[in-house]
């Protein structure tokens, strides 16, 4: 195992280049099974996530061929519908071929994600959206078990305790493309990663209205051909930058960020201080004056990502000032406090809630990262607290940061693996 090791203290100035969006490459490889034709998927990201699908499609029968960043995938007629606990095990997100699998073949038998580590991860949603479409669920082994022959489209209200859900809108979107029906989807993720997926199916010619909105209409098609596809970039990876420039209080010009997917972010560090300009490569953004604390709520698009929540908490330790920091998608997705609290940081949690008192500085220590995001805040951290800070556990970053030592250190920082014990 390897640990990523960091000498604090570093600004950061220059240009950082963002890959493509993991979160709209995993549903968008699973939607190819739709369909007998190729399929090429560029700008994807060279990540452990993106392996674990590839397996899943090949353990499906599929041919995958990887040159650099772009995928040629060829289902080419194959007939298996399963995805193998030992596979689905190791990344939560396989839960998207069920809805391609049930399209396809009418059938499908998943293995059941279990929760994780930012708190439980309930499948209700997506076993409701595909049963408004006709499909009988059960769970029976550990599988979530499809049938989908007698599917003919509905009208599904997607809504949950905590809003509407990314990959259960997928799902149910995947699964009626080639329904017989329509189905309407009500308070629909409109997430920028759903509308990218919305794209592609149009591309592979299916019938769906009010991509990237909270309605959306499915008309079922027959079949649906191959596609070509260049994902969205990755709008977390960019946030993520963006803090780090601001962390740093550097200059650094982010390639490939979109405003319009990282309105609420933006809104909120410009409100704390930052300057952030468009610019025709992406965003430039500045330290110009003193960051300000700030509050704020994690929410459904376009609110304030929960995948942000952890990088943004880790830049109001550093300060001056409280701020208050409430999870509302994964009231439970705190585990990066207690480690930033072994780096200095003065955070209290009372339920969904975190109060940051913001501290002069952070100074580096032995870490241990739980989950993605909260890898992600470790390095932010790291990155401005003093001395050295040794993240052990780091193979959860590599699942969704591609590169992120080199492009780092690219923009100054002094970032580099050890072999851990
Ligand atoms: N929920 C339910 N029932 C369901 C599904 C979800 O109650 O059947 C709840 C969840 O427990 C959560 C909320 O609804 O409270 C939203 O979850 P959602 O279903 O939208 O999450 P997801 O689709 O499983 C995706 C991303 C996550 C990201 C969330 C929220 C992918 C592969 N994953 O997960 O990304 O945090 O949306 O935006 O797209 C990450 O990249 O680090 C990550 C965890």
């Amino acid at each position: 195992m390897e640990k990523l090791v960091i000498e604090g203290g570093r600004r950061l100035e220059g240009t950082v280049t963002i890959s493509g969006a993991k979160n709209a490459c995993l549903p968008i490889i699973a939607a190819t099974l739709l369909s007998d034709d190729k399929s090429v998927i560029r700008n994807v990201p060279n990540l452990r996530d993106m392996s674990t699908m590839v397996k899943i499609l090949k353990n499906l029968g599929v041919t995958v061929q990887q040159d650099g960043d772009t995928l040629t995938i060829i289902p080419g007629g194959y007939k298996k519908h399963i995805a193998p606990y030992e596979l689905v095990s190791t990344m939560r997100a396989s839960i998207c071929v069920l809805g391609p699998l049930l399209g396809k073949h009418g059938k499908a038998e998943v293995s059941f994600p279990g929760g994780c580590v930012i708190g439980p991860r309930p499948i209700d949603l997506h076993i409701k959206g595909l049963e408004a479409i006709g499909a009988k669920i059960k769970v029976e082994r550990g599988y979530v078990i499809a049938d989908g022959r007698k599917m003919k489209g509905g009208h599904v209200y997607l809504g949950g305790h905590f809003g509407s859900s990314v990959l259960a809108t997928a799902n149910t979107m995947m699964a009626a493309v080639l329904t017989g029906g329509v189905t309407v989807i009500e308070n629909a993720a409109c997430e920028p990663e759903v509308a990218d997926l919305t794209m592609f199916l149009i591309k592979m010619g299916a019938n769906i209205k009010g991509g990237g909105t909270h309605r959306l209409i499915i008309e079922g098609v027959k079949k649906l051909h191959g596609a070509d596809h260049s994902v969205i970039p990755d709008r977390i990876e960019a946030g993520t930058y963006i803090l780090a420039a601001a962390i740093t209080k550097g200059d650094v010009t982010v390639k490939h960020a979109k405003l319009e997917h990282n309105l609420a972010l933006m809104d909120k560090l410009t409100e704390a201080g930052l300057e952030i300009k468009k610019v025709p490569s992406g965003l430039r953004v500045r330290y110009v004056r003193k960051i300000k604390p700030l509050d704020l709520t994690t929410l459904p698009y376009p609110g304030f990502p929960t995948d942000m929540q952890a990088q943004f908490m880790s830049l109001m330790t550093v300060t001056d000032g409280i701020s208050v920091i409430t999870e509302k998608i994964y009231p439970n997705r705190f585990t990066h406090t207690s480690e930033l609290a072994r780096m200095g940081a003065d955070i209290q949690i009372e339920g969904p809630t975190a109060i940051v008192k913001g501290v002069k500085s952070l100074s580096g220590a032995p870490v241990m990262a739980s989950d993605l995001r909260a890898s992600a805040a470790l390095v932010l951290a790291g990155l401005v607290a003093k001395g050295r800070t040794d993240i052990r556990r780091i193979y959860h970053l590599d699942r969704g940061y591609e590169c992120l030592d080199k492009k780092l250190n690219a923009l100054g920082a002094k970032v580099w693996r050890e072999k851990d014990k």
